[in-house]
């Protein structure tokens, strides 16, 4: 770049126009700008100034004034990897070509190009994008610490990598940012330089266009002696991938990058053109995914589990298989909807994943089963007709049913905390008539306790303790949230009390007040109150055994008790297939979640729903870096925030 000549202030508008249009050929004809963005952006200020009506302005559109965040064409796609998830699938990839592989760590970062004129000088710096055109974001690639400005002089070229954030860094601004990918694409898109100069980024190259290679070994070599930081690389037959991959796999935790991946690639250049690309990937390269992750498995059976609220749940049973360290055989399908939007059947080959210690789930069908899953006709545990009721099977005892007992029950005991009452005496008390609702908690004797096996007098005597002890005194919000009425989980039951202070009041809420709390939307506030109302008799029968529900004393300007979801922002396109995205805002809502009203650089995710089209949101959030979760994912991290709540 060069500096703009000590006298430019003096120039009129006939020159400082002459200099924008050359400015600007340079930029978007040639691709090559000569100037900063900054001293760019001063002579259009300038011309602005001495000639409004310059003709080269009114071209250029109010939009176009300035350059920053503006888009930029690749001059090659930028693709994506083709996955594999096991070393059969690896191996038959590399059965394709002759020679070495390279082996490198594949990144969590946001992906770069970065462009040098003939004189060696960094010209523009784009993010991904959609693959054909990319955001502008050479101010902020400029002030990386790892990435040259100024590279020998020799013939026009382009440098790809990863930009990202060392997690030595990321544990430095701890409680910051989510996670050091967002954070490093948050810093790329920053307005100001120097706010994202302080972040602390950098580049990972690993790739070259425009300089003639035999291997790829030798590019690393060339980005090396010319000021780049390669990605670490190293050359293996095929009968050492696996043990490569598990290094990676086995580093994974010391690694100052994070990774999800390690990347093969066939080192010999021709070998590489002889393959080519597809539109989406190219065929000389692929990511072998961590398996922490994600990984390949057989669906072999659905079982389906009562929920408290009547629910059934389809459970998919899979062959065992390791995920995060731990072997998995129950994945989560969210529900029946999910079961029927993946045409999912049994035999099939699926890829179980398993994201920051969340339920495992279903990620992907690779490939069909051959036979059919249908849902249940009756409650596997009260035996009462099932109904299909859109997205969702039901048991139709009206709460009736031993495991819907054990489920209120359980959530009743850990919300209020009474210790001692796991799954295995809540099934047996259930069973024998001593439980039937959360009261019967409270009419528990010693001398009926010790009528069970294994139960002896101390266990007994600690156990009815306990009881006594919860009784005393339940803060409001502990309380309305062990109730169990759904959409009432931590978050909402802290603003309620906050809000409202007593029982009574909130007994009296009506929905116009409840709309518009915090964190509250319609449906929500419908659903709410008309659970509280459906537990009316619940909640007089407590009160008349004597639990005293102590009022709220939150300080007033405390605002809404924090969930599981706070801070973050959700925003949905495309139709969820397995609820209406009503219920999904209200359900993000309720963990402390935003629904959010558009795509912006603030947005935590785009969730994109499994049918329908995704458009244009899904383009714009590409563009700006903001995560995109499809919808089981997002099902996945919803459930494991309720399971938080
Ligand atoms: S090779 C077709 N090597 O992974 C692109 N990519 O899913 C081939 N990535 O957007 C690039 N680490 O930004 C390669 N060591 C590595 C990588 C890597 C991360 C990213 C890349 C691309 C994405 C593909």
């Amino acid at each position: 770049m060069q500096p703009l000549p000590s006298n430019w202030e003096t120039w009129d508008a006939d020159r400082l126009e002459a200099e924008v249009r050359g400015h600007n050929a340079r930029y978007w004809d040639d691709a090559a700008p000569t100037i900063s963005d900054y001293d760019y952006d001063r002579l259009v200020e300038r011309l602005k100034a001495v000639n409004p009506n310059a003709a080269v302005l009114q071209a250029m559109g109010p939009s176009d004034a300035t350059r920053a965040g503006n888009a930029v064409t690749h001059q090659n796609p930028m693709l994506s990897l083709d996955k594999a998830y096991d070393e059969d699938a690896l191996l038959k990839w590399a059965d394709k070509f002759e020679g070495l592989l390279v082996m490198t760590p594949k990144i969590d970062g946001v992906a770069c190009s970065i462009r040098y004129d003939a004189t060696g000088h960094l010209v523009v710096a784009a993010t991904r994008g959609n693959g054909i055109t990319g955001e502008d974001i050479t101010a902020n690639v400029m002030r990386i610490a790892n990435v040259p400005t100024q590279i020998e002089a020799g013939q026009a070229l382009e440098v790809r990598g990863e930009v990202y954030l060392p997690m030595a860094r990321f544990r430095e601004l701890e409680g910051q940012f989510a996670n050091p990918r967002n954070t490093a694409a948050g810093a790329l898109k920053q307005k100001d330089p120097d706010k994202s100069a302080q972040v602390g980024l950098r580049f990972f190259l690993y790739d070259v266009y425009g300089v003639e290679f035999d291997t790829e070994i030798h590019k690393f070599e060339w980005a090396a002696a010319h000021g780049f930081s390669p990605v670490e690389h190293e050359l293996v037959r095929r009968d050492q991938v696996q043990e490569g991959y598990e290094r990676y796999v086995a580093r994974r935790a010391d690694l100052d990058f994070e990774i999800d991946g390690v990347v093969f690639k066939a080192d010999d250049l021709d070998e590489q053109r002889r393959l080519g690309a597809t539109a989406h990937h190219p065929r000389y390269a692929i990511a072998y995914k961590l398996q922490g992750d994600s990984a390949p498995t057989i669906l072999e059976d659905v079982e389906w589990s009562v929920s408290r609220n009547g629910v059934l749940t389809p459970v998919g049973i899979v062959a065992p298989v390791k995920l995060s360290g731990a072997v998995v055989t129950r994945i989560s399908l969210a529900n029946w909807g999910l079961v029927k939007a993946k045409g999912l059947s049994l035999g099939a080959e699926v890829v179980a994943m398993r994201r920051g210690g969340v339920i495992p789930y279903l990620e992907a069908v690779v490939k069909p089963g051959d036979r059919e899953i249908h849902p249940p006709s009756n409650c596997p545990a009260c035996d009462s007709p099932a109904e299909v009721d859109g997205d969702f099977v039901r048991c139709t005892s009206g709460g009736d049913c031993g495991a819907q007992r054990i489920g209120v029950l359980s959530h009743f005991a850990k919300a209020l905390e009474i210790e001692g009452f796991g799954e295995i005496w809540l099934t047996t008390l259930v069973s024998a008539g001593v439980l039937h609702d959360p009261v019967d908690f409270f009419a528990l004797k010693a001398e009926r306790l010790t009528q069970f096996d294994r139960m002896g007098e101390t266990l007994a005597n600690k156990l009815v303790a306990e009881v006594e002890k919860v009784k005393a005194g339940v803060p409001l919000a502990t309380f309305l949230k062990a109730l169990g009425v759904p959409g009432l989980g931590k978050t909402a039951s802290g603003t309620l009390a906050a809000h409202y202070r007593t029982l009574e009041a909130v007994r009296a809420a009506t929905p116009e007040q409840v709309v518009a709390l915090p964190k509250f939307g319609e449906l929500l506030a419908a659903q709410v109150l008309e659970g509280l109302a459906a537990k009316a008799d619940l909640i007089d029968r407590l009160l008349a055994v004597g639990v005293v529900v102590q009022p709220d004393e939150t300080p007033a300007d405390a605002g809404p008790t924090d969930g599981p979801l706070n801070g973050q922002s959700f925003l949905f396109t495309a139709t969820l297939a397995a609820m209406k995205r009503g219920d999904a805002q209200d359900r993000v809502k309720a963990l402390g979640g935003e629904a959010a009203a558009g795509v912006s650089k603030k947005l935590t995710y785009l969730v994109v729903g499994a049918e329908g089209k995704a458009g244009s949101k899904l383009t714009k959030a590409e563009k700006m870096g903001v995560k995109v979760l499809q919808e089981d994912e997002f099902i996945a991290l919803l459930e494991a925030a309720e399971a938080e709540a």
